[in-house]
């Protein structure tokens, strides 16, 4: 029922497209001409496990927050475009050293990775013929991982086969990085750089796929982030949005249990504002010029203490898009 009448707002505030994805099966809903649904099962390759809590967001002027300690290195000439937010910075300059630690700050998004992964490659085979069976079905694909952290989900998609970008504004993330990419032989192509979307389309680069993942609930301004994402997207390419939504459940769940209750996430991590709802998701990234065709919620089990791909996207959710080609003639 609540998914259907997400589908109807979003049918109603653009013309995208919109696909629930079940633990096994995708349910591909795809707007077709004339407003006509079409509907096709999907079999995923496999249905990753993912692990607890989501993030959450934290009560504005949190004084942990305010009294945190800046960024002790950023990128100058990245810090002063549109997309930085000093704040969120300081946080994550904080618990830099911690990436890797898959029970720290970040547990929460190493449980998530197996599932978003999931979600990455069934969507990028797809729309770029590629077999998601195959060992490195992202061979020969460009993909940038805007706000890519410590690289916990760069160095996946650099095994999938993908020529990997990956940037931050934190100069540390990318230290990180770069020195756990280069663990592995596989990894450590992997291109780091310390740097933010918009200065890359300054620089005209283009990527095959854009991926940002749990980044523009900590942007300055969605909206001209989302601009950047699209500009890095070659004509027909594909971009990758995953964030929280600002709901009562994700309150609930994503800022006071985890955050509050469970202590997976510092306090204060994520600004209950500065959450977007998947139709506004949708809109903003439909107003860069990427239309939405696949969204999939992440459901956590406490029995389980893993996530999955789900078409309840209450809380966590991925959306994928594709960038609209400009007509030329
Ligand atoms: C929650 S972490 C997500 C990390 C990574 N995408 C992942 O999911 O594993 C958010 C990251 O975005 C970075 N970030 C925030 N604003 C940014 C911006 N405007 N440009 C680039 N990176 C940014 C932060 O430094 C942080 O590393």
């Amino acid at each position: 029922m609540a998914t259907k009448f997400r589908i109807n707002q979003l049918r109603a505030l653009s013309s995208t497209v919109f696909h629930g994805i079940g633990d096994s099966s995708y349910l591909h809903l795809i707007r077709a001409p004339q407003n006509m649904y079409h509907i096709r099962h999907f079999s995923d390759a496999s249905s990753p496990p993912l692990s607890p809590a989501s993030y959450s967001s934290a009560p504005p002027q949190n004084a942990e927050l305010l009294t945190a300690p800046r960024p002790e290195k950023i990128n100058r000439n990245a810090s002063t475009t549109s997309s930085v937010n000093q704040i969120e910075l300081a946080k994550f300059s904080a618990i830099s050293d911690t990436w890797w630690d898959s029970e720290g700050p970040f547990k929460p998004l190493h449980a998530l990775n197996p599932s978003r992964v999931s979600f990455i490659r069934s969507t990028l085979c797809r729309h770029f013929r590629r077999d998601p069976c195959s060992v490195r079905p992202f061979e020969g694909l460009k993909i940038v991982d805007v706000g890519c952290g410590g690289g916990i989900l760069s160095e996946p998609l650099a095994r999938l086969g993908a020529t990997v970008t990956g940037i931050d504004i934190v100069d540390k993330n990318i230290k990180i990085a770069r020195v756990h990419a280069d663990l592995d032989p596989v990894t450590s192509t992997i291109e780091y750089c310390c740097t933010t979307a918009e200065n890359l389309v300054e620089q005209q680069k283009e990527f095959d796929a854009v991926i940002a993942s749990e980044v523009i609930e900590h942007v300055a301004d969605p909206a001209a982030f989302c601009q950047s994402l699209a500009a890095l997207t070659v004509p027909n390419g594909a971009t990758v949005v995953s964030t929280i939504n600002r709901s009562m459940r994700a309150f609930a769940t994503a800022i006071v249990a985890a955050e509050y209750i469970l202590h997976w996430l510092p306090r204060g991590t994520h600004q209950w504002s500065s959450l977007l709802t998947p139709e506004e998701l949708v809109l903003i990234l439909q107003r860069a010029s990427i239309s939405v065709e696949e969204m999939a919620g992440f459901v956590y089990n406490p029995l389980t203490g893993q996530w999955s791909l789900s078409d309840d996207t209450s809380v966590n959710y991925i959306a994928f898009g594709t960038k609209i080609s400009q007509q030329t003639d």
